[in-house]
């Protein structure tokens, strides 16, 4: 199998705009799979439905809808009370290691994040990163992107509705996001993008130097 980088953490910590980031520097191909649990919980899919589907074909489904409502605070929380199912997790998590085994010929590997890549759907990937920031940070950050997409929510029910998430995703009895210590932590809270990247960068190149060995 082709190398697995999986990015886990909360809502808001960067994790996604890192992992895509990682995914271009070493041409691996990035699955989102926050991504994935939106659109099934903005369709409403059922999951036997969502047995006949791939990532490919939800994200190919997800292209349809306007990223602002797959984003909305709504659909999060959504997402958030769906992924707590067992029989969808299980189908989910099916679809992510497809996704892993076969990346395509043209990438070297797979970048996939979420909240349970490393513990639960890829346990035995070569690099495991969780990235955090400080849940008012976090917040922030939801709040300048659902402004930019004219939202009227407020910083206040930004904050909020993320701690419930954190809340909700922490303590759930399948897969809760959770690290161990075959985690690598980058606190993005202080950095830029840019920082965060470069030292996500390093990360990835020690792991794949270590099992090259
Ligand atoms: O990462 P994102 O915020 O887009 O994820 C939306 C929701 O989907 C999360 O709050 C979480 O409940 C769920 N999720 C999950 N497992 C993943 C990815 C996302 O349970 N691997």
């Amino acid at each position: 199998m082709k190398p697995v980088i999986a990015i886990d953490g909360p809502a808001g910590s960067g994790k996604g705009t890192i992992a895509k980031k990682l995914a271009s520097h070493f041409n691996f191909a990035h699955l989102d799979t926050g991504m994935l649990y939106r659109v099934i919980a903005y369709l409403d899919v059922e999951a036997d439905k969502i047995k006949e589907l791939s990532a490919a074909k939800i994200l190919e489904t997800a292209r349809e809808i306007p990223l602002s409502a797959l984003k909305s605070d709504a659909v999060s929380l959504k997402a958030s009370k769906i992924a707590k199912s067992p029989e969808i997790r299980e189908i989910m998590t099916q679809l992510q290691r497809d996704f892993a085994a076969s990346p395509g010929d043209m990438c070297d590997g797979s970048v996939l994040d979420g909240r349970d890549i490393g513990t639960v759907v890829i346990p035995d990937a070569v690099c495991k990163i969780f990235i955090t920031a400080s849940p008012e940070i976090r917040a922030a950050r939801r709040f300048r992107a659902l402004k930019r997409d004219n939202s009227q929510i407020t910083y206040d029910e930004v904050l909020e509705s993320l701690i419930a998430r954190d809340k909700q995703d922490q303590s759930r009895g399948i897969a809760p996001l959770t690290l161990n210590d075959s985690y690598v932590v980058l606190d993005t809270s202080e950095e830029t993008v840019k920082e965060s990247f470069l030292q996500a960068i390093k990360i990835v190149k020690n792991s794949l130097k270590f099992t090259e060995r």
